[in-house]
């Protein structure tokens, strides 16, 4: 009905937060005749005019008619809040079958990398009503992702991981903007988002590891009697560089990931529950904890463990420790 309408409800939460937005609309525009309508009347009725020169009146309060208004207001004001509250949580509560997609923000573009290791710039695929999970960060200052048409939008910060929860429900393109400034190019700082049918995601995953690997498509790759039939061979995902990485920098030499204790915890079953940490306190391990552990090891230290591991700040690239922490995370269960 309003100035949203003319943009598609294309994700799972676009409606909810639509339906708020004009709720408070309308809600001010009521409120915004209530108050000029009383003034004209104030005005009409209280006006001093010549032939009446009495002194204005003093006003007591009126509990009643105050009362009124204060309790109306609240109750407007926490109908407001509670409903973004609810399509808050909604957001931040990730189906456990969410596919998931990690976001590079950099100046000035958008970097995707599947769980399977497929990256783009400035272009993401996915499939319709399947709940996404994006995990956010930065490779330098601050930037902002921003879907207006699943009405989602999250801070992307460098250093940290946030999350994104939607379901697509609408095929098509959908823009992308950067919506925090970060320099020169911040307004090209854009990305389109395709959602396409399961069927069609299906064939366009197959289609480009085809492209990407044999440099042809798949009609062309049995023209030239490619091993067609055959599945095409598997890229590095984040996981096996996780993997590698763990090696190559040392981390087994303190950490197992079949439950032994070595000098450090052992990392297997860590990731998705809490730990009991040295001052009594819990903390839940998810991305950002396993982050801290590698770059700041000594600020939760396990229970029963010593401070012992040294900082790998400024060792690691940011990639590097996406994929370790894929890897702890690929322990997880
Ligand atoms: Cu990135 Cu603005």
């Amino acid at each position: 009905m309003l100035a949203l309408f003319t943009l598609p409800q294309a994700s799972n939460l676009a409606k909810s937060s639509d339906d708020l937005f004009n709720f408070i609309t309308v809600v001010d525009i009521i409120s915004f005749i209530g108050v000029i309508l009383a003034i004209l009347y104030f005005i009409i009725k209280y006006h001093r005019t010549k032939t009446d020169p009495e002194k204005t009146p003093y006003i007591e309060g009126h509990p009643v008619a105050e009362g009124t208004v204060m309790v109306v207001l609240f109750v407007l004001v926490m109908i407001m809040f509670a409903w973004g509250w609810v399509d808050y949580v909604k957001q931040l509560d990730v189906p456990r079958n969410a596919m998931e997609v990690n976001v590079t923000g950099r100046q000035w573009l958008w970097n995707f990398e599947y769980t399977n290791g497929r990256k783009f710039t400035n272009e993401l695929t996915l499939p319709i009503d399947q709940p996404i999970k994006l995990i956010l960060t930065s490779a330098d200052v601050l930037h902002s992702f921003f879907i207006p048409d699943f009405r989602v939008k999250q801070d992307v910060v460098p250093g940290t991981y946030h999350y994104l929860s939607f379901t697509p429900t609408m095929t098509g393109d959908f823009q992308v903007y950067c919506a925090e400034y970060c320099g020169t190019s911040h307004s090209g700082m854009l990305a389109k988002i395709h959602v396409l049918e399961k069927e069609e995601y299906e064939k366009w995953q197959k289609k480009w590891e085809w492209e990407k690997i044999l440099g042809v498509t798949p009609s062309e790759a049995s023209d030239k009697s490619s091993p067609t039939g055959a599945s095409p061979p598997a890229m590095e995902s984040p996981v096996e560089r996780g993997k590698k990485l763990f090696t190559t920098k040392g981390c087994n030499a303190c950490h197992s990931v079949t439950g032994q204790t070595v000098v450090g915890p052992a990392l297997n079953g860590v990731f998705g529950h809490d730990v009991e940490l040295a001052d009594g306190k819990k903390v839940m391990a998810d991305e950002n904890y396993i982050r801290e552990s590698i770059m700041d090891p000594n600020s939760k230290v396990v229970k029963n463990f010593q401070p012992l591991m040294p900082t790998f700040k400024g060792t690691l690239s940011d990639d590097e420790i996406n994929a370790l922490v894929a890897y702890v995370k690929s322990l997880g269960n």
